[in-house]
Order: structure tokens, then C-alpha cells, then sequence
């Protein structure tokens, strides 16, 4: 007996023995283990149980079972999926030099490879902080005259279009806004042919990248390259005026000048960049502004309270004679309230996607070198313990300010959205002439103010109500407006 536990015992040293050995010479073996999590079937991993299920009850049900951070495998790459408040920081912000952005060759190829979303380090800073300036509050509180022009001449176009695309509409208006940001003041014929292009490059932003004659992301390489060619050609002109001073971003990137030598921006630079914001400013904007539409017409006491505070307004600017003031748009307290509520809900932008550049340790878990990680936007959002009752559409759950870290709908860290301001300034001031001026109906539910039944969302890429929000809008003539505003 004492032989046999004697030769367990060696056998027990040797494994341990062994165990040290293997240990120093393949540190592997001492790493912290991978986060839990399934990484489903062989190749497919667990794209299929993304895609066959809302997105939001794929994470969720991970989520619960899980925690904060989870393994998985989606679309050929391994991931890590984190969410909760530290857990996004750590990645976006404290750590962030160790995460860099990550997206398809076929995408940045069409955007265009000197875009800042695509850089980390000095490059991106340069480029950031243009940017920032060119969307700063100083600049974009002398932009209210041009936002108001292009939002009631869109509003007015709605209203003699019978049934239309909210969505689309919203498209439409948030391009032109981010085009005046951008050029400033731009002639009607470069205006038609940037806008012509840049709709042909986003239909084939999202398809299948078959580069083939005739396909849809063909016809977006080949629009990717008349918009540079219009870019230049608007860059020519600007150089030949006599004042280059303009504080738009084009004004800001020609002025620029880097390095020890004082090198201004390359013709690629500035137009990968232009495209890049075009396209960052864009579809964001639009889809959530036909969020609100749809969460006003479905809450009538919400857009009550919203009318009531942009009559006042209205009122107060004598009957609209006066023109909405920068100081005005920033006292909008309720109709402010109503954005982020709805940038809570919607949550457009549910995750954005990183890749470790190194193997990372967090909370005892391994990150591997190599693996994309995603920070989940929305899963904060819609968590109850930050936001009780999150499926409640309450716009008054922002009286408070939410908990550090846990509302960020614009991003953090390096990467964090320089358009934000921007994004609320032309929200406000469709909201306010939408609202004091307009009705609108959906087309299949009530009017604004009833019931809509309409539950579904679709994703182009972002979430948006099913079909772009079919409706109807109409002006309100004088008389029954200030019959309303007497009830
Ligand atoms: C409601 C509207 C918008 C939302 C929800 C939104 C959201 C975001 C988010 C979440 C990011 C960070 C992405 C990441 O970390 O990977 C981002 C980045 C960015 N956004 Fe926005 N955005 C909006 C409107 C705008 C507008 C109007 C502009 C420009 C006029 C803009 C320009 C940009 C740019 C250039 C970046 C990249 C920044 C960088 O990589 O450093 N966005 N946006």
C-alpha cells in the first residue's frame, strides 16, 4: 500500500514539475482564461443565431447568462463582446491605444483609406481636431439661419408630396445640412452632382462587395470616384478665391499645415475625409430623426409637451416672423429631453467594433491580439438597472443625468463623435417648424398623437421603422394653428 501511494505521490511531483517547466517556456499556459461564452459551429461560429434572432435578445440572452464580457464567433472572427459602463471605458478610453478601429476592406476602400475613423495616433489627432473646429459650438451657432432654411424648405417639399418616406426625406435633409457644414455655401450644380454620386455610393455601402460590371458595389467604386473628382474640383475653386479663411471644414483642412515643414493635406486626405464625414453625418442623423417622428407620433402627451415649448417659441419669434435664434435652440429643455430619450431607445449606433492589438487582460479575462472587440452601446442603454423600464419610451427619465458612462450614444474616448452638437442643433430646429407648423400622419396607424401599430425595424444599416416610415405631412393653415394654441 505504502508503495502504491509512494508512487502516486512521485507521479503528482513529476505533473507538477512538468506543469512549471511547460509554464516558463510557453507562456501561454499562464495566461488568464478566455472570457465565457460559445463560439458556436466550426466555421460558422454563432453567425446564424445572430442573424435568426432580433439582435437585441442575442445579446441579451448572452448577456444574462454570461456577464459583462462574452466570447463569440460572428461572421469568420473570433470576438469579445463587453457590456457594462467599465468595460466599455477600459476599451475606448483607458486602454484605447491597445484597440484600434476596425472595418471591412470593401467599406474603407469606398470611403476612402486616409478617413480618420481608419487611424489611430498623431495622424488621427491632426485630423480629429479639424474637424472638432469645423463643428464646434463658436461655428456651428452662425449655421442656424442655413439649418432653418434647409429645414423648412424640406418640410415644405413634404408637404405637397403626398406619402413619403420619412426616412428618405430625413436623408435627404441631413445631407444637405452636412454639406453646408462642410463647403459652406456651394453652387447648385456642384450640390446635384455630389448628392447624385453619394446616393449611388450608399446604396452599394452595405451589399455584398462583388466587384463586378453592372453590380451594386461596382456602380459605388465608380460613384467613390466622381466624388473625388468633384471634391477636387471644388477645392480648385476655393483656392482661386481671394479668401480662403472660411470657417467650414473644407476651409479648415485647406488652411491646415503639419509637420516640421509646414506640409498641407494631400488631395486624397482631404477627400477620403470629406466622404468620411459626409457619410458619418448622414445616415446617423436621419435614422434617428425618423425614430422621433415615429415615438412623437405614438406618445401624444410626449409631443403635447414638445408643441407647447416650441410654440413659445414660435410665439415668442412672432408667429414666425422673427428668425429662431441660437439662444432659443439652446433653452429647448424639453424637446432636448425627447432626443436623447430617443437616442436611448433606438440606440442607431447598438455597438461599435475595435480589434486588440496586443493580448489584454481585463478583469482576469484574456482579450487575444487579433480578436475584434465589441463595446455594446444599446445592451447599456437598455439596461434596467441604468434605465428602469427600458422599453418605456419616458423622456423625463433625463431630468436626472444618467450614471457616469452609461449613456453613450455619441461614442467615447478618441473615436467619440465630433458631430454632436451639430446632430442636436438640426434636430431641434426641424422639430420646432415640424411641430408649430406641420401635422403628420403614418401611413397604416393614426395620426400624429394615435396609436401607430407599425412595431417592426428595419436595419439599412442602422435601425429604422419599418419601410422608412411611410406618412403623410401637411401644413397647418394660421387660423386653426392659433385655434390650437388657444386650446
Ligand atoms: C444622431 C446622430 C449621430 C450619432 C448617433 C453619431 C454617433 C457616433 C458614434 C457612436 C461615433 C463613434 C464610433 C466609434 O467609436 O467607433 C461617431 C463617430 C463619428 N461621427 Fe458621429 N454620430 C452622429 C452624427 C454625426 C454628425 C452630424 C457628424 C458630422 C457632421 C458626425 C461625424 C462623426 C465622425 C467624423 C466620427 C468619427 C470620429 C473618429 O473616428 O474620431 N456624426 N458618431
Amino acid at each position: 500500500m505504502s508503495m502504491v501511494l509512494a508512487s502516486y505521490l512521485l507521479c503528482a511531483i513529476f505533473l507538477l514539475v512538468l506543469l512549471r517547466i511547460l509554464r516558463r517556456k510557453f507562456p501561454v499556459y499562464s495566461k488568464p482564461n478566455l472570457p465565457p461564452g460559445s463560439m458556436g459551429w466550426p466555421f460558422l461560429g454563432e453567425t446564424l443565431q445572430l442573424y435568426s434572432h432580433h439582435p437585441d435578445s442575442f445579446f441579451a440572452t448572452r448577456q444574462a447568462r454570461y456577464g459583462e464580457i462574452f466570447k463569440t464567433h460572428i461572421l469568420g472572427c473570433p470576438c469579445v463582446m463587453l457590456a457594462s459602463p467599465d468595460a466599455i471605458r477600459f476599451v475606448l478610453v483607458a486602454h484605447s491605444s491597445l484597440f484600434k478601429p476596425t472595418y471591412p476592406p470593401s467599406k474603407e476602400r469606398l470611403i476612402g483609406p486616409s478617413a480618420l475613423f481608419f487611424h489611430q495616433g498623431a495622424y488621427h489627432s491632426q485630423i480629429k481636431k479639424l474637424v472638432q473646429e469645423s463643428l464646434s459650438l463658436d461655428v456651428i451657432r452662425h449655421m442656424v439661419p442655413q439649418v432653418d432654411s434647409i429645414a423648412v424648405s424640406a418640410l415644405e417639399s413634404w408637404s405637397s408630396a403626398g406619402i413619403v418616406s420619412t426616412f428618405h426625406q430625413m436623408k435627404e435633409f441631413t445631407f444637405d445640412v452636412a454639406v453646408s457644414s462642410i463647403f459652406g455655401h456651394l453652387g447648385a450644380c456642384h450640390k446635384e452632382k455630389l448628392k447624385r454620386n453619394y446616393f449611388v455610393l450608399d446604396r452599394g455601402y452595405n451589399c455584398f462587395p462583388l466587384n463586378f460590371p453592372g453590380s451594386l458595389y461596382r456602380k459605388s467604386v465608380m460613384a467613390r470616384e466622381a466624388l473625388s473628382n468633384i471634391i477636387q474640383d471644388i477645392v480648385q475653386q476655393r483656392k482661386e478665391e481671394t479668401t480662403m479663411q472660411k470657417r467650414d471644414l473644407l476651409g479648415y483642412m485647406l488652411n491646415f499645415r503639419g509637420g516640421e515643414k509646414g506640409e498641407p493635406l494631400t488631395e486624397n486626405q482631404i477627400s477620403d475625409n470629406i466622404i468620411g464625414v459626409l457619410f458619418a453625418a448622414q445616415d446617423t442623423t436621419a435614422s434617428l430623426l425618423t425614430w422621433i417622428l415615429k415615438y412623437l407620433h405614438d406618445n401624444s402627451d410626449v409631443l403635447e409637451s414638445v408643441r407647447a415649448e416650441q410654440a413659445a417659441i414660435y410665439r415668442a419669434n412672432e408667429e414666425g416672423k422673427q428668425p429662431l435664434t441660437w439662444a432659443q435652440t439652446r433653452k429647448m429643455v424639453v424637446t432636448n429631453r425627447v432626443i436623447m430619450e430617443s437616442m436611448r431607445m433606438a440606440s442607431i449606433i447598438s455597438f461599435t467594433f475595435r480589434e486588440a492589438v496586443a493580448d489584454v487582460e481585463y478583469k482576469g479575462f484574456l482579450i487575444p491580439k487579433g480578436w475584434k472587440v465589441l463595446p455594446l452601446f444599446r445592451s447599456l442603454h437598455h439596461n434596467p438597472d441604468f434605465f428602469p423600464e427600458p422599453r418605456q419610451f419616458d423622456p423625463s427619465r433625463f431630468q436626472a443625468s444618467p450614471r457616469p458612462n452609461t449613456f453613450v450614444p455619441f461614442g467615447k474616448g478618441a473615436h467619440s463623435c465630433p458631430g454632436n452638437e451639430l446632430a442636436k442643433l438640426e434636430m431641434l430646429i426641424l422639430i420646432h417648424h415640424l411641430v408649430t407648423k406641420f401635422r403628420w400622419k403614418v401611413a397604416g396607424g393614426g395620426a400624429a398623437g394615435e396609436s401607430c401599430k407599425n412595431k417592426e425595424v428595419e436595419y439599412r444599416p442602422f435601425p429604422i421603422p419599418h419601410g422608412g416610415l411611410p406618412a403623410k405631412f401637411w401644413k397647418v393653415d394660421r387660423d386653426s394653428h392659433a385655434q390650437a394654441d388657444r386650446t
